[in-house]
């Protein structure tokens, strides 16, 4: 199916890119391999939301609880994710993408948050594809912070504490760290592991999971399209009868 003929393309696909640490081993290499592999799915996958105007692409790329790694293995993660952003925001800005990177970013390294602060300010204002990396991102404390925010809110304020009291659970996505952005259409997992670890619990609610069996450094475009063609055949009832 070429570009032209695709249809019900997803406004936001999200990706848990899982299976790195196995892709290496199965030819006999270091985990860290694996993840230097996946760049290249990141960037088949960023180019294949742009040519099928899929407008979000979400990647969960290190989890709150991914800290509890050796530290070698996180060091080396930190030092590819330093890289990865210095070598394509040039390819990115040009060809219109805004990036994004949320999680909690006070765990972050002072040199990694400097570039993040770069790349997110130097692509502000592209508008062809928003790409949103989740970076010490977990779902359970996004939803914590959120909490931790209206609370202060209500505390602050009499009349902000009677809206919120008011308000419904729309109101409460302001508070995440994706506030402004679509909730996920699709969320894709890749090798095999059908759980979401924690990844975007509370925006995932109606999101069509797909769970597939590739390792994700060969999750190219051909696989990238399939996931699409699965979305386009999903019927999506949000709870009512049709
Ligand atoms: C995904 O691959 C990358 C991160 C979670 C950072 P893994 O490193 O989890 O690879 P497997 O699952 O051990 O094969
Ligand atoms: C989930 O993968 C997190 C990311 C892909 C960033 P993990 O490999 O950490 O998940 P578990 O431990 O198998 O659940
Ligand atoms: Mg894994």
């Amino acid at each position: 199916m070429s570009t032209e003929t695709m249809t019900n393309i997803p406004v936001h696909v999200s990706l848990i890119m899982d299976g790195n640490g196995r892709w290496a081993k199965e030819r006999g290499k270091e985990r860290v391999y694996g993840h230097f592999e996946g760049v290249g799915s990141v960037r088949a996958c960023v180019e294949a939301s742009v040519e099928y105007g899929v407008k979000y692409l979400s990647l969960y790329a290190f989890s709150e609880e991914n800290w509890n790694r050796p530290q070698e293995e996180v060091d080396t993660l930190m030092g590819l994710m330093v890289k990865a952003m210095a070598d394509e925001m040039d390819s990115l800005d040009k060809n219109g993408v805004r990036f994004l990177v949320l999680g909690n970013r006070a765990r972050l390294a002072d040199e990694l948050n400097a570039t993040i602060d770069s790349c997110m300010e130097r692509t502000k204002d592209n508008k062809t594809l928003t790409l949103i990396i989740f970076l010490s991102y977990s779902g359970k404390w996004d939803i914590l912070q959120a909490a931790r925010k209206m609370a202060e809110e209500m505390a602050a304020s009499p009349e902000r504490r009677q809206e919120i009291e008011e308000m419904g659970v729309d109101g409460f996505d302001r508070y995440l760290v994706t506030a402004g952005v679509p909730d996920p259409d699709l969320i894709v997992r890749t090798s095999g592991e059908s759980r979401l670890s924690n990844y975007l619990l509370w925006q995932g609610a109606y999101s069509e999971l797909l769970f597939v069996d590739t390792l994700w450094p060969d999750f190219r475009k051909e696989e990238f399209r399939k996931a699409l063609e699965s979305y386009a055949k999903r019927d999506r009832r949000y709870g009512k009868v049709k």
